[in-house]
């Protein structure tokens, strides 16, 4: 009986012995996460004892340290007039025999709750392979929906990488680039609908100063050659001459008429932009070929990492009429003047040395700061969008901050409620390639896969399981691979240090080690069927006895989806991997080599449990936005 009904999940109960199941139809989360299974069926059954409401029961529960049993806290259960001690001994005295746990133990002051193994196997293993791919999500369809519960089909905009055209990649786009991957498909997992967006710097002074560059060191020869590399020098030798006549401006010796000095490059700098802005087609058909030419590049290293967007925006992509939208908007609330020549707002009136934001320079060019407004509404226009998520360094936070205050100045609040900049630490420790003149993303994947290359050269074990395999690409996934998981497994909020020694290692903590126990389950269980009908009848006597570490293990599966909620609520994807890393730390314990395994009779309850163990990892690797290797 499937147990992705309430009617399958009552029978698979019964069958089991559970006297009254009834709980199953009460909430839906039983059908996402296996452990709210235990937690309502013992605080159902401290309900018939206590008397008590049936939720103060249920946050009585907590899985001991150790994670082998569950502890009802007596205390919790705020029953008036009761001493603990007495409470927990006269519980103990009267609690109800259940299918699902040993008796309890009283420890004095709470009860102790044993797993019954070959019950939870039982349940679980059948539990698991129901939902395959998507156990640990919720909500799952066939879940019964409670009242008032909200409506499915949330759509979440993550937007995140976001480089710049002809500057380089830097660690901050990198971080955004494998968090926002993270936020994306956890999202999708926990049943958004969810748009990948990229918001490419394509637009600004920057772009003017590239094209002044283009005129003095473009080569068409180089930029066929390798677009990414060739901007980037021609950006980089620019902008060095751009500093020195800045320089030279700021130090006019004493007696020189300063209008004498030059400012051509910024001049220029300037000019290219105000023709962009203007519409000018010259300038838009050199602007074009630069950013058609780099998202084909982007999109090809994307997907290096696994990585596709379904929106390859640009700041260039809002419209002049938005942006007037944005400054009509702001005139009316009275928040918007000219200063100087230029446009500011007035974010806060009471601060007048930084209340102030500039949105149009004097030259009447757009800010930085009035397109990512306008974006908005334009993202609104096109999605309509109940969440939006800018992935982006924490050093972007007072830029952000203006963004929704200019959006609750113009009165669209209702808009800022939707937008969370989720901000992120520094990065250390990366360097361009030697002879370069600046980092680029595919260097970097470069680097990674090389180092991974070192890493499988000392592992020999390891380095077997992708012998058949063409070299060049597993050495570029499994890089692809260490390195996120490298940066996932750190807290977001802290810097990470990219470290191509570490990766040049094999250990145990690393991406390198959860594809080689992903590649060594797919090859144990290839070919594998296993019969869910049959299942549910077999012998699970292996799952006995204590320290069994087949058990260790499944009590680990089972808080698999609370981990992935709380991974959620934080957006904290180290949760998962110290998960992951916890679960595969024990996989020694319980492997069988394939000699060993041929010996014994092909066990259907061992084979389901490794299949449970693969469905945990993959969902888990793949909600960090990882693409596992396939053989
Ligand atoms: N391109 C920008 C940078 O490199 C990041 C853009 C972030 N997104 C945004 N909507 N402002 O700093």
């Amino acid at each position: 009986m499937a147990t992705t009904s309430t009617e399958g999940l009552y029978g698979f109960l019964e069958a089991m012995g559970v006297e009254d199941p009834s709980f199953v139809s009460a909430t839906k989360e039983l059908y996402t996460n296996p452990q709210a299974i235990y937690f309502s069926h013992l605080a159902e059954l401290i309900v018939q004892l206590t008397d008590c409401e049936k939720d103060i029961a249920y946050k009585s529960i907590v899985w001991a340290n150790d994670m082998t049993h569950l502890v009802v806290v007596a205390p919790r259960l705020r029953l008036k007039g009761v001493d603990s001690e007495d409470l927990a001994a006269d519980l103990q005295q009267r609690f109800p025999k259940s299918p699902l746990f040993g008796h309890p133990v009283n420890d004095g002051i709470n009860l102790l709750f044993y797993f019954s193994n070959t019950h939870l196997a039982r349940l679980l293993l059948s539990y698991v392979i129901d939902r395959g791919s998507s156990y640990g999500n919720s909500p799952l369809a066939e879940a019964p929906v409670e009242d008032g519960a909200e409506a499915q089909g949330h759509k979440v905009i993550v937007e995140f990488s976001s480089p710049n055209l002809g500057k380089a990649f830097t660690g901050l786009h990198l971080r955004s680039t494998i968090i926002g991957a993270f936020i994306a498909s956890i999202y999708e997992r926990l049943g958004w609908d969810v748009t990948r967006m990229t918001f490419l710097g394509d637009w600004g002074k920057h772009v003017g100063l590239l094209a002044a560059g283009w005129s003095r060191f473009g080569s068409d020869e180089q930029f066929d050659a390798d677009p990414l590399r060739h901007l980037l020098d021609v950006y980089n030798q620019i902008e060095e001459l751009f500093k020195k006549e800045q320089e030279t401006a700021k130090h006019v010796p004493e007696g020189q008429d300063a209008t004498e000095v030059s400012h051509e490059i910024e001049a220029e700098r300037d000019d290219f932009f105000k023709k962009l802005e203007d519409g000018d087609e010259e300038a838009l058909n050199l602007w074009r070929r630069f950013r058609e030419v780099c998202i084909a590049r982007y999109t090809e290293l994307y997907a290096r990492l696994g990585i596709r967007f379904d929106d390859y925006s640009g700041e260039s992509d809002v419209s002049h009429e938005t942006i007037e939208e944005v400054e009509n908007a702001l005139k009316e609330k009275g928040v918007y003047r000219e200063s100087d020549g230029a446009w500011v707002i007035d974010i806060n009136k009471n601060d007048e040395k930084h209340g102030a934001a500039i949105a149009r320079f004097r030259n009447g060019t757009t800010t930085y700061l009035l397109r990512d407004v306008a974006a908005v509404l334009e993202r609104s226009k096109k999605y309509s969008f109940d969440k939006m998520i800018y992935v982006v360094s924490v050093r972007q936070t007072t830029h952000f901050q203006q963004v929704f205050k200019v959006l609750d100045l113009m009165g669209r609040s209702d808009l800022a409620q939707r937008l969370d900049h989720i901000g992120f630490g520094d990065v250390h420790g990366l360097s361009p390639k030697e002879g370069t003149s600046g980092l680029l993303l595919g260097d970097i994947l470069d680097q990674c896969a090389d180092a991974t290359k070192l890493a499988l050269d000392t592992d020999e074990e390891t380095a077997q399981l992708f012998a058949e395999q063409d070299p060049a690409k597993v050495y570029d996934g499994l890089g692809a691979i260490n390195l996120m998981v490298d940066d996932l497994s750190s807290r977001r909020g802290g810097t990470f240090n990219f470290d191509l020694n570490k990766l040049a290692n094999p250990g145990d903590y690393t991406g390198l080690n959860l594809q080689k126990w992903y590649t060594k389950l797919g090859s144990k269980l290839s070919g594998v069927e296993i019969d869910r009908g049959e299942l549910e009848n077999t012998d699970y006597s292996m799952f006995e006895g204590e320290d069994n570490s087949y058990a260790d293990i499944l009590r680990l599966l089972v808080q698999f989806p609370g981990i992935m909620k709380t991974s959620f609520e934080r957006l904290e994807s180290s949760q998962i991997l110290t998960f992951l890393f916890n679960i595969i730390d024990f996989l020694p314990n319980v492997w069988e080599d394939e000699a060993e395994a041929e010996g014994s009779t092909r066990n259907l309850a061992k084979l389901a449990f490794y299949k449970c163990f693969q469905i945990v990892l993959e969902n888990g690797m793949r909600t960090l936005g990882l693409v596992p290797l396939t053989a």
